[in-house]
């Protein structure tokens, strides 16, 4: 009997729940330490039996007792631990605090929103996934036209695919909307391009502006245009190239003297001393004719939202736009 008394200390000395387990066997176990005891009652006395058992059995339910309730002890103690172990001190002082901030092609598209906002155009947005029609047709880019060769994108079924640019916004908001109309459309388009200056997916930012016939010049487009990219890129000077679109007729491109050079010649500008910075023209009666318009006239343009970031942070590789990469990306902040 005195041999049990050695397990209460075992109880109250035991530091984990495994080697509680490991005494509550001993002691509990088929082959345990109470089951001799028990057995070697047999064995006594007839007249002692029932006094033995007894005591046996006291020591039975207070055994099971303290080991219970160390359980409990032990299991408080390993929860606090691990509680400590995982807590996050927020009183600690920390020398670093990081500030989070725009992306560089973001900021560059809210700065041109901006301009174009205080110019009272609304900000409309169409669909990525786009119809032929919206697309293309009712641009004036019928289907087998070679135009559309210089925009390959990713097709889905029933004549829909990736809007390859903002331009279908053009559509969409004529459709709903009656002239006169002065809207920018922002957004992510794609093409099947992938170099220095090209990705899958990049930003435009489209323009329209409609008003009665006669009352829209190419004289009004090429103000705003000049006005706006001299906001952008502060003293430029700025020239208006003729060029086709099939949505635009006359047609032009703009080009900004050199940022990097200042228009004297150097590799970013292949040494024209000209950047291209974006398309415009005035609107193709056609473009008119699919969506129902009469007796109007408009502009149009459309920009690359990362050219624009690029040229204004001095970035060489517009892939490194969409890598990720926080040490690149924090040289913006
Ligand atoms: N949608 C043309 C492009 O992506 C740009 C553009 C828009 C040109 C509007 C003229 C007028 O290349």
């Amino acid at each position: 009997m005195s041999l049990l008394k050695e397990w209460y200390d075992a109880i109250t000395e035991a530091q984990s729940v495994e080697k509680l387990e490991e005494i509550r066997i001993s002691v509990f176990g088929k082959k345990g330490v109470l089951a001799a005891e028990f057995a070697k009652m047999k064995t006594a006395p007839n007249e002692q039996k029932s006094q033995i058992a007894k005591e046996l059995n006291t020591h039975k339910s207070s055994l099971m007792n303290e080991l219970t309730v160390r359980k409990i002890t032990l299991q408080t103690l390993e929860l606090e631990k691990a509680m400590k172990a995982e807590a996050i001190d927020v009183s600690l002082f920390s020398s670093k605090s990081e500030a989070g901030a725009l992306h560089p092609v973001m900021e560059t598209m809210d700065r041109i929103v901006e301009y174009f906002s205080s110019m009272n155009f609304a900000v409309k947005t169409g669909n990525m996934v786009e119809d032929d029609f919206n697309n293309f047709e009712a641009l004036n880019l019928p289907k087998y036209h070679p135009a559309r060769d210089m925009q390959d994108t990713f097709y889905f079924k029933d004549e829909m695919l990736l809007r390859t640019h903002t331009s279908p916004v053009q559509i969409r908001t004529m459709m709903n909307t009656k002239p006169p109309i002065r809207m920018i459309a922002p957004g992510a388009v794609f093409r099947r391009d992938y170099d220095l200056t090209h990705t899958p997916m990049f930003h435009q930012i489209e323009g329209l502006l409609v008003d009665k016939e006669g009352k829209v010049s190419f004289a009004n487009l090429k103000y705003i245009l000049e006005d706006f990219l001299k906001y952008m890129f502060g003293e430029v000077e700025v020239r208006f190239r003729p060029s086709f679109f099939p949505f635009t007729e006359p047609s032009a491109e703009v080009d900004i003297s050199c940022v990097f050079c200042k228009g004297k010649g150097c590799r970013v500008c292949s040494k024209t001393g000209w950047l291209e910075v974006l398309g415009c023209g005035i609107v193709d009666p056609n473009v008119f004719e699919a969506v129902n318009y009469k007796d109007v006239s408009g502009y149009a343009f459309g920009l690359g939202v990362e050219r624009f970031a690029m040229l204004i942070h001095q970035i060489g590789d517009l892939r490194s736009l969409f890598e990720g990469d926080i040490k690149f990306l924090e040289q913006f902040q």
